[in-house]
């Protein structure tokens, strides 16, 4: 058993390619750091061959990463290996991610091509992209519902031809643990070659099991296992990272085995993607749900204070959350604040520091007590550099369950001019206020969801507000936080506005 896990991020590409969690390149790149803060071995930063925004994708991200691996994925078609060569070019230590699948299934109705076929592609394919970058990883696609003796022989294949690293993947979510070990240990009795490789799971969520079936080829052997950031990919998702670390790190006595990854890093990075998607975690979802180091009953809570470990497996301060040591509030200054937030790991520019503070002072006005998940809801998409094209300067509404509502709305460009638009709605002031600025940013765009939450308890929470939005079959998002949730909806749109707008522009 190998005594430390590779642990391969596919967030960006198996993650960011399902319904909802499309990124644009600000984003990616935000999340790409965070990942390496976070301590991941490998970054598959997405498919270069798919679009001109993947490509850039994969090569922006090469740019700015220096200690993990930076890999894009490629069909076995020459187009698609070179494409992935190039846009890795300015990696440190790049990689290309080349896949087939190697199920009857598919070979037949999808490939429609023979098993002689798919491994002589294999062949050629691996070789090619063995021969334009250090590192080639083989993936067999559908492998769980591939014939096992086939599987084997492709993977040697594969191996024999310039593959360092062999991923197994259980693509439709289909096997279960004690299968899926005797499959991956299989292949350390059938495959020539197989000690001089690293041996990789790639797991789907389909019938819930994607965390417990990479955990049982870690038991046979697997030494690299891919997951993605709160579990998020195609259909139910992939195997969650946070979920199999700390399966790692909390039951040690029993895997005996490690990874590199920094678990204090956890919580932030799954608040940023939450945050850059608009898409929160259930609250009971293990790790990083708000539930997950909640303890309401009563016999709960005595044991623990009696002794924390009655009833917590993880101390949350292991993920990184935070209990406010410091109370901030109405007299706390700019550099209480500021102290406060690089404690909790966020170092924000100068501008952005002042308006944050500014945002604190008024939420103080209201609200005795500030946490840290309320400065972290003010501050966190601030990282993200996407330049504000419109602002918010001012606000009115009138409305009443009896009459309709009329939203006037004022806005500041870049350049400091100032528009300003009034419309009225029966569908009340949300949907008056959006009207009014659809009206003066005059791109035709639609929302596509809105999603309200509180970051703490009580009726002076703040609000946390994600508007999506479409255009042109494209997905981008925005968030708002404030006291008042009108307006951090108004926010929220405004800010989804600035990301297509920034977005479009980089594509032109
Ligand atoms: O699920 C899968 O088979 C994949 C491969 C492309 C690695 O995502
Ligand atoms: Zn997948």
């Amino acid at each position: 058993m190998a005594n430390m896990i590779k642990i391969f991020d596919t967030t960006l590409r198996d993650g960011e390619q399902a319904p909802g969690f499309s990124m644009v390149l600000a984003e990616k790149c935000e999340m790409a750091k965070q990942l390496e803060r976070l301590g991941v071995d490998v970054i598959e930063a997405g498919f270069a061959i798919a679009s001109p925004g993947d490509f850039e994708s994969v090569e922006n991200i090469s740019k700015i990463i220096k200690n993990s691996t930076v890999c894009a994925l490629a069909r076995m078609r020459d187009k698609d290996i070179e494409a992935a060569a190039k846009a890795l070019k300015p990696a440190v230590r790049p990689r290309i991610h080349v896949f087939i699948a190697t199920s009857d299934l598919h070979m037949k109705y999808k490939l429609q091509m023979t098993r002689e076929e798919v491994l002589s592609s294999v062949q050629k394919n691996v070789a090619y992209a063995a021969s334009l970058v250090p590192e080639v990883e083989f993936t067999a696609e559908d492998a769980t519902r591939s014939d096992p003796q086939f599987l084997y022989q492709v993977l040697e294949t594969a191996i024999k031809a310039g593959a360092s690293i062999v991923n197994i993947a259980d693509t439709v979510g289909y096997t279960a643990p004690n299968e899926f070990y005797e499959l991956v240990k299989g292949a350390f009795s059938h495959v020539d070659g197989i000690e001089h490789v690293t041996v990789s799971a790639h797991c789907h969520n389909d019938l819930g099991l994607a965390v417990a079936n990479a955990l049982a080829a870690v038991s046979a052997g697997a030494s690299q296992v891919e997951c993605t950031i709160n579990g998020i990919g195609e259909r139910a998702g992939n195997t969650s990272l946070e979920e199999f670390v700390m399966n790692l790190k909390a039951r040690s006595d029993f895997y005996g085995v490690d990874c590199a990854v920094n678990t204090q890093q956890i919580y932030k990075t799954s608040a940023l993607l939450s945050s850059i998607t608009g898409v929160k975690v259930q609250p009971n979802k293990a790790i990083v749900g708000a539930n997950a180091f909640a303890h309401e009953a009563g016999i709960h809570q005595h044991g623990m204070i009696a002794n924390r470990e009655t009833y917590q497996i993880i101390a949350p301060e292991t993920i990184g959350l935070t209990s406010n040591r410091m109370v901030l509030g109405k007299h706390s200054g700019k550099h209480a604040v500021e102290q406060r937030l690089q404690e909790m790991g966020y170092s924000l520019s100068e501008e952005n520091m002042e308006q944050a503070f500014r945002q604190f002072k008024l939420l103080a006005d209201t609200k005795k007590e500030i946490t840290d998940r309320d400065l972290e809801a003010m501050v966190i998409r601030r990282t993200i550099s996407i330049p504000e094209t419109y602002r918010l300067e001012n606000y009115s509404i009138s409305m009443g369950n009896q009459i309709s509502s009329t939203a006037w709305v004022r806005m500041v460009d870049q350049n400091g001019t100032a528009q300003e638009a009034a419309v009225a709605s029966h569908n009340g002031p949300i949907d008056a206020a959006f009207k009014a600025i659809s009206q003066m940013v005059d791109v035709p765009f639609e929302l596509a969801d809105f999603i309200i939450s509180a970051v703490t308890g009580g009726t002076n929470a703040q609000g946390v507000v994600y508007a999506k939005i479409k255009y042109e079959g494209k997905l981008y998002t925005g968030s708002g936080v404030s006291a008042d949730t009108i307006e951090a909806g108004i926010q929220a749109y405004i800010s989804a506005i600035n990301t297509m707008i920034w977005a479009t522009q980089q594509t032109l």
